[in-house]
């Protein structure tokens, strides 16, 4: 495996620069709109009854009226790159276990508190998880520590993403706030018209620098199921034919945000941020491991450039199937009480599994914040011509 190094640093902002006030064009008749019946994307509104249900109510989704200008680029040094000791040994202490959920993706860490960790096995941290790609931390008191702290650690590992659409915790719009209750009709709808609720995905894959660390934090879950499922997207190129690797590898594709933002106006919900339209390469490079990763989505790859619509629709559908079908490069996260799952944005696919459904009374409640560090501009498999 070769390594890529770089010298830039991480840059700093704080969130007032970002938020520029509200955008006068913004609607904002919640009360009167429905409530999103699709299930992958995000509450417009909160369900009358979640205060009820909810162990964690100051993190029900809350829809400050900000706005957010364009991600502008920005400097950053992945904290993986800085370790010089490989084993891990600030980290990994005696005391720690690792449990491979499955040989090449994915690891239960035990023994360990995420909230105590120095700055150095912060950096061993990022280098694990470029490595096992998922990493899942039963009962961590980071949970119970308040979103100031769960934000401040995760900005160690790159800037801080503000979601356009989606509810966050109040003053801390970093958070993208998950929560499903015991909303029947919700789900029975979109049952409706769609097979399952899998929906293989990347986080915010539209923005010019997206995440590379991504943090999941469970704050109550059914007892059995709502896993969280991914899938290696370097092994997924790797088992391509040599000759369809290099047809990939010279290939960009758009990635856009404009469906779900069309779709949170049409419902009347607040939007925070204009659609963002960014091409990236199809086949980018990992900065830490150097594997080459295949980098599309069914949620928000539009176009792959030079091509017919057809021929895209072709060959993402393949790419798609052939990354989805591969259960020899997945695996599936259950969750334990409290427990915090950071996983590597650039090398995986992931899509959660709603299967908690109760024919009677809709699911059980579910409610998970996720915060991004956005990472590198994503680099090219193929060096520009
Ligand atoms: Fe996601």
């Amino acid at each position: 495996m070769s390594t890529i190094t770089t010298t830039i640093t991480l840059v700093e902002k704080p969130i007032t620069t970002i938020a520029v006030g509200e955008k006068p064009t913004t609607t904002l008749a919640l009360e009167e709109k429905p409530i999103s019946y699709d299930i992958n994307l995000p509450y417009v509104r909160l369900p009358e009854d979640a205060n009820k249900t909810t162990h964690y109510p100051e993190y029900l989704p809350t829809w400050d009226k900000i706005w957010f200008d364009p991600l502008q680029p920005f400097e950053f040094n992945d904290p993986a790159l800085r370790v010089k000791d490989k084993s891990k040994s600030k980290l990994l202490t005696p005391q720690v276990k690792v449990s491979h959920i499955q040989p090449s993706i994915g690891s239960i860490v035990e023994g360990v508190q995420l909230s105590t960790l120095s700055n150095e096995a912060k950096d061993e941290l990022a280098l694990l998880v470029s490595e096992r790609k998922v990493l899942a931390f039963p009962n961590q008191d980071l949970i119970d520590a308040g979103p100031s702290q769960q934000q401040q650690f995760m900005n160690y590992f790159g800037k801080p993403n503000y979601q356009p659409v989606s509810g966050t915790v109040k003053g801390h719009p970093g958070f993208h706030i998950i929560h499903r209750d015991g909303n029947k009709e919700e789900i029975a709808k979109f049952l409706e018209q769609k097979a399952t609720t899998t929906l293989w995905h990347q986080d915010v894959s539209y923005e010019i620098q997206p995440p590379g660390y991504v943090m999941l934090g469970l704050l109550q879950g059914p007892e059995v199921g709502g896993d969280t499922v991914f899938a290696a997207t370097d092994a997924a190129y790797k088992r391509l034919s040599p000759t369809l690797r290099s047809f990939l590898d010279n290939l960009s594709a758009v990635h856009s945000s404009s469906k779900m933002i069309a779709h949170v106006r049409l419902v009347g919900g607040l939007v925070r941020k204009d659609p963002v339209d960014t091409v990236h390469p199809l086949v980018r490079v990992h900065p830490v491991t150097g594997e080459k990763c295949l980098f599309i989505n069914g949620e928000f790859t539009t176009k792959i450039q030079g091509l017919k619509e057809a021929e895209t629709k072709v060959l993402l559908d393949f790419l798609l199937q052939h990354i989805i079908m591969g259960h020899d490069f997945q695996a599936r996260v259950r969750w334990q009480p409290k427990t915090i799952v950071i996983f590597d944005n650039r090398s995986t696919l992931h899509s959660a599994i709603v299967d908690y459904i109760d024919e009677e009374h809709g699911a059980k409640p579910r409610h998970i914040f996720r915060l991004c560090a956005m990472a590198e501009k994503p680099i090219p498999a193929a060096s520009p011509p």
